[in-house]
């Protein structure tokens, strides 16, 4: 595989090796000098907290170094109008991958065709995050022994998180024994592009915009952002942005083993008292995104 720009790319074996090895780095450690000689070339376009820090972390770890700027502002593309294709062109020669986030859908791609070295996806815009999923994947297989044959719900932007596009159209194609839930308003309803995926996968999908009725049914139940910088119309945000919160009373009938997932950043959708609870499991999924973006750096230059 010549690095990760969208979830297409994925198929099962690779999911699943990538899933196995990231449970062995984190139960058995990181051979320290696995790519040792190697560098990871960390361009952030878009901000960043744990996708970037934690490709950092995994690099580290496996003893490759690390390039990138610390902010887009510090760039030539943004202080001298440099392009995007020459940046991207002139960091492929300084490292052996290229770990690319941007606010514009299709940026990761556009610089897989310039780039002499694999790119991998860290969030191109509302469109997709292929890293998320395998980390999200990971989190769901760590918390229930197994992902197949779950009931899962998804709640919120389902609109704009690129997370939840990804991952629905992952589960859909890959594992189509998992039944999907979509909890969004009409607003921020799934968007054609995904629905015609999932449909096409057949699977046993059930939409509502009623989360009080369906949290019973669930084994994870997966909160999102509402992704304030997609909005334009600023209003219409302040109006959808804490439509879904997580309350510990809709969590009353809820399975024993029921976990909670959210990519991160929070902000109105869980509470803090949220966090106490055994279902909760987003600070366990955030932590997982090291061993799997390990796995995914090996067996991409490893
Ligand atoms: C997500 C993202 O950037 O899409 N965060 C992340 O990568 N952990 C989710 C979000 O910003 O809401």
């Amino acid at each position: 595989m010549n690095g990760l720009i969208t979830i297409t790319q994925l198929d099962r074996p690779m999911i699943d090796a990538v899933l196995k090895r990231a449970d062995q780095f984190a139960r058995k450690g990181y051979p320290a000098k696995r790519l040792s000689g190697k560098i990871v070339g960390s361009l952030f376009f878009e901000g960043s907290t744990r996708t970037r820090l934690s490709f950092d972390a995994a690099a580290k770890r496996l003893g490759a170094g690390v390039i990138g700027f610390a902010s887009p502002e510090a760039t030539s593309l943004a202080t001298k109008g440099e392009s995007f294709e020459d940046t991207i062109r002139m960091c492929a020669s300084y490292a052996d991958v290229l770990v690319v986030r941007h606010p514009d859908s299709g940026a990761a791609a556009l610089a897989a065709t310039v780039s002499t070295v694999p790119v991998i996806n860290a969030g191109d815009g509302p469109n997709e995050h292929p890293t998320q999923t395998l980390l999200d994947l990971y989190a769901i297989a760590q918390a229930h022994g197994r992902i197949d044959g779950l009931t899962v719900g998804f709640v919120g932007d389902l609109k704009y998180s690129r997370v939840l596009r990804s991952l629905a159209q992952t589960l859909a194609t890959h594992f189509p024994s998992v039944k999907q839930i979509w909890v969004a308003p009409k607003q921020l309803a799934m968007e054609a592009d995904v629905r015609a995926v999932v449909s096409a996968a057949g699977i046993d999908l059930e939409e509502t915009t009623d989360i009080a009725g369906i949290v019973s049914k669930l084994d994870i139940l997966y909160m999102t952002r509402v992704q304030k910088e997609r909005f334009s119309d600023k209003a219409a945000y302040e109006k959808l942005k804490d439509v879904y919160v997580l309350q510990p009373e809709l969590l009353v009938n809820a399975k024993p083993n029921l976990k909670i997932l959210h990519a991160l950043p929070r902000r109105y959708e869980i509470p803090d008292s949220i966090d106490a609870l055994p279902q909760a499991y987003y600070f366990q999924q955030a932590a997982g995104a090291v061993p799997v973006r390990a796995a995914l750096l090996e067996h991409l230059i490893g």
